[in-house]
């Protein structure tokens, strides 16, 4: 069957593993996603999801601190990379699971769900739609979620989806590397704001944050279930 577009970040995992043994985005997670989950009340019983957790660098930081955390990502590199981690740290590596967001659902729900740097793969409407749906349907009613994407919040654009598994230099550390390109669709405010409306996410706040982790600029909406 053809790989998807948005696939294209499992050779990209597989290659920088395989060929340097490190984390394609580090090890450092983003301080912004436990001051939200405070911000919001968040407790240690609450139920909280990541969607397109990649190495698990925010989900294993936050399991360390007991969070009651499940992480899941469309790549099966991702997810062995962060069940090798979990297990090192004991943590329990069960809590992290492949799953297309695009295609599958859940039984469960959750009080929050949080998402870094994944809606901004997402070139096609019909898959931004998805994910936010898929959002809107996990959440309780009056839960919270917090997505991150790359953007300044005026630039605007797409890469063509058909190049994404195309092979192009990278910097990683002090050198290069050859990766799969992956995809991007960089939105402006309005688009994102009017996007997360259609999708019933009443926005609690949004905002332009600079402390995402590898990421020089990153557009955040904290929102909420609008039921
Ligand atoms: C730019 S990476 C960000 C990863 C991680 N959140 C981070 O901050 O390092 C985007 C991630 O989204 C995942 N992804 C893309 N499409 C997905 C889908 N349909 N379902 C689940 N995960 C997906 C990719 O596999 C990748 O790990």
């Amino acid at each position: 069957m053809d790989k998807k577009y948005y696939e294209a970040y499992e050779e990209r995992y597989k290659k920088v593993h395989q060929e340097t043994g490190l984390a394609w985005a580090g090890e450092k997670p983003s301080q912004i996603l436990e001051k939200l989950l405070k911000k919001y009340g968040a407790n240690k019983n609450s139920s909280i999801l990541e969607i397109g957790c990649g190495e698990g660098q925010n989900a294993l930081n936050l399991m360390s601190k007991n969070y009651n955390l499940e992480a899941s990502d469309i790549s099966e590199e991702a997810i062995k990379w962060c069940k090798e981690k979990a297990k090192k740290l004991n943590l329990d590596e069960r809590k992290f699971f492949v799953m297309d967001i695009l295609k599958n659902k859940l039984t469960k729900k959750y009080d929050f769900i949080f998402s870094v740097a994944v809606l901004h793969m997402l070139v096609e409407d019909e898959d931004r739609n998805k994910f936010l749906s898929f959002i809107y349907h996990h959440l309780k009613n009056g839960g919270k979620a917090f997505i991150t994407i790359m953007g300044d919040g005026v630039e605007q654009y797409k890469t063509d989806s058909s190049k994404a598994f195309e092979l192009a230099d990278r910097p990683f550390g002090d050198s290069i590397i050859k990766v799969a390109t992956t995809s991007c669709r960089k939105v402006n405010w309005e688009t994102f704001l009017s996007e997360l409306k259609n999708a019933n996410l009443r926005v609690l706040d949004h905002y332009i944050d600079r402390t995402v982790s590898g990421f020089d600029v990153s557009m955040v909406a904290e929102v909420e279930k609008d039921s």
